[in-house]
């Protein structure tokens, strides 16, 4: 998490992190993670809210799974040679001698919940959203965090292109929602287990001859899955795979037809994309749509990080020991698309005002207010209080400044006569109301007021 971090707003953080007592203290937070609060808990409430509507309205519903799942499923499913699995999982083995991982993505997770817990007995197809934290072991870098969290939206149980549609239509509007500028959606088709072999075969004989132009990593990439060579962001890979053989030109047809009709469907709801045929996404599971969405450029002009990404998955389920159960998703960073709020003006609900502001003078008269604040509590009245201040005029000033309708005055007098003054915060009019019948009393001021 963040988001301090991530904005060119961050004086708090900035402050301790030059401040001499920091350097005393004797635990910080640990690489890649954050505190959220103040202004930045507004915008994580704000996303959630919106992707929690965004949900609702096209019927998708929540899904919570474990922090902690077997370190099996990842390598089962993301792939074992995928940069998630070999190096960014926060793995290790328990007391008991199980291996676990801190979840770094939520797709196997929702696979698995969905095979555990019986899902395929609901109506097909499924649809699940979910919004929490992930962990990957990453250089800690702009936008890139070992804790930062995800609001994700998986259609299991449908093989139908529109399904891919409209998770893509789902992330666009919520992108959109978030008053996000310059959107921009690549995406392709990685074809299956019918015609995707012979591109491999394909790949990998064009990459061979130039395998002393390829870096470290995608020699490696080459013999292990060549199709991640096409995703690789150094110059010298670039400028061979810009000549290699396109997916495109091998899909079977069933994966060409399939392609096509997402990008009708596109075509139909007007959002424009971009077809990438090196777009392969780092994840082993996937089969033919794949896509990623894009914010604006930084200032250099450089495109930044991805603000999600996510594609169809047809044998993820199966490959977890369930029935041939087609699959599609997305999944979003939160902390990325906060980045890019911060440049843009958003407007947050303002809380509603309290009624009333509860002010005491004295040890009797502060017992006496922690049961009134519960009465008004259970009477659903917005109360608020500064119950560490112990002047009255400092207390009436803050009621003033919340917009407290009234106060309730409570001094060592009012108590031992069992009453209490209610105060109207804008004619300054002073009642003495009886202090067993105070919620009645209040709510009759209240009502009467409107
Ligand atoms: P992913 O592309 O690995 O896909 O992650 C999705 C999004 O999570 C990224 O586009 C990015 O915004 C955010 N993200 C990933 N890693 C980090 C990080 N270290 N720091 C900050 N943000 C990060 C998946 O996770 C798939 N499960 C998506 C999916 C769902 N596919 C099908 N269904």
């Amino acid at each position: 998490m963040l988001l301090c971090l991530l904005s060119e707003r961050r004086p708090i953080i900035r402050r301790i992190k030059t401040n001499s007592m920091a350097k005393k203290l004797r635990f910080q937070k640990v690489t890649g993670m954050h505190d959220v609060f103040g202004q930045d808990i507004k915008y994580f409430d704000r996303v959630r809210e919106i992707a929690q509507d965004m949900a609702d309205f096209y019927n998708f519903k929540r899904i919570e799974t474990p922090i902690l799942e077997e370190a099996g499923l990842f390598e089962r499913t993301t792939g074992e040679s995928s940069d998630i699995v070999r190096k960014e999982m926060f793995s290790f083995k328990t007391k008991g001698g199980d291996y676990l991982a801190l979840r770094p993505e939520a797709t196997p997770c929702v696979g698995r919940a969905y095979l555990e817990n019986g899902m395929f007995n609901l109506p097909s197809p499924l649809k699940l959203w979910y919004f929490g934290p992930y962990f990957r072991y990453e250089h800690p870098q702009s936008g890139r965090f070992r804790q930062f969290n995800q609001i994700g939206f998986e259609i299991l149980g449908g093989s139908d292109a529109v399904l891919d549609a409209q998770i893509i239509q789902v992330t666009y509007n919520l992108l959109k929602e978030f008053k996000l500028k310059d959107i921009t959606l690549d995406i392709n088709s990685i074809g299956d287990s019918v015609c995707r072999p012979h591109y491999k075969r394909a790949l990998v004989n064009f990459l061979k001859s130039r395998s002393s132009s390829l870096c470290p990593d995608c020699n490696r990439r080459l013999k292990e899955n060549p199709l991640r060579v096409l995703d690789c962001k150094k110059e010298s890979c670039i400028e061979v795979v810009e000549k290699a053989p396109q997916i495109i030109d091998y899909l079977c047809d069933a994966c060409h037809g399939h392609f096509k009709e997402v990008l009708e469907f596109l075509d139909e709801s007007e959002i424009q994309y971009n077809l990438n045929p090196y777009l392969v996404r780092g994840l082993d599971y996937y089969t033919r749509t794949v896509f990623e969405f894009y914010g604006e450029k930084d200032a250099e002009g450089k495109r930044q990080d991805a603000l999600g990404g996510g594609g169809r998955y047809d044998s993820l389920i199966k490959s977890l020991g369930g029935k041939d159960t087609p699959a599609v998703g997305v999944a979003l960073g939160v902390e990325r698309i906060i980045s890019l709020m911060k440049n843009v003006e958003v407007k947050f609900p303002l809380p509603l005002p309290p009624k009333i502001f509860i002010a005491q003078l004295g040890t009797l008269a502060k017992k006496k207010s922690l049961k009134i604040m519960e009465d008004m509590r259970k009477a659903n009245i917005r109360v608020y209080e500064s119950f560490g201040k112990d002047s009255l005029r400092s207390q009436l000033k803050i009621a003033d400044k919340v917009g407290a309708e009234y106060a309730l005055i409570l001094g060592q007098r009012e108590v031992l006569e069992k009453s209490v003054i209610l105060r109207n915060m804008k004619t300054g009019r002073q009642d003495l109301v009886k202090l067993d019948s105070v919620v009645e009393e209040t709510k009759k001021h209240l009502r009467q007021k409107e």
